[in-house]
């Protein structure tokens, strides 16, 4: 039950200061950053990262967002990792996405207005949608070193 996932927060939040604010969100949920740096994205690994949106209408402007400034790039883990942390994220167009999510607390933007723009949604962050996705993307951007084993107080709680 107890599982990895793969977070990325994307130049936006970076570029805002926001990335306590929301680093903090999963802390608070009692989730173990297992994982943590700052990456400056290629569009070589930008295409590795998004492989299954390449051909869609909307990746170069994905593209442009995602290599336009660093990003933090975490390895989060706890029981049922992928979900919970997909909840705490919200859904992907922050019009729509609930309050008291990220994506929903955060930002506003449409598809409608992006998509019309040619630029991407900037949503702050990304999270892997499920295990599958989670196993590729840590491993595209940890070496088995750069994750950690540790006991949170949580766990200790738990026991
Ligand atoms: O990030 P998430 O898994 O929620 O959504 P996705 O469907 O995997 O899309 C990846 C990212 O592409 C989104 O988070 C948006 O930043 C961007 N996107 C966009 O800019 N315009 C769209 N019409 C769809 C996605
Ligand atoms: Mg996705």
């Amino acid at each position: 039950m107890v599982e990895q996932t793969f977070v990325a927060l994307k130049p936006d939040t970076v570029q805002r200061g926001l990335i306590g604010e929301i680093l903090k969100r999963f802390e608070n949920a009692g989730l173990k950053i297992s994982g943590l740096k700052m990456r400056w994205v290629t569009k070589d690994f930008a295409k590795q990262h998004y492989k299954s949106h390449v051909k869609k209408a909307f990746y170069n402007g994905l593209e442009k967002f995602i290599t336009e400034g660093p990003v933090i790039a975490m390895v989060v883990e706890g029981v049922c990792a992928v979900e919970t942390v997909r909840k705490i994220v919200g859904s992907t167009e922050p019009k729509t996405a609930a309050p008291g999510t990220i994506r929903g607390d955060f930002a506003h933007h449409s598809y409608n207005y992006t998509d019309k723009k040619k630029i991407a949604i900037k949503n702050l962050i990304h999270a892997s949608e499920n295990k599958k996705e989670a196993q590729y993307e840590i491993g595209l951007w940890f070496t088995d070193d750069e994750i950690h084993k540790y006991k949170t107080t949580h766990e200790k709680h738990t026991q």
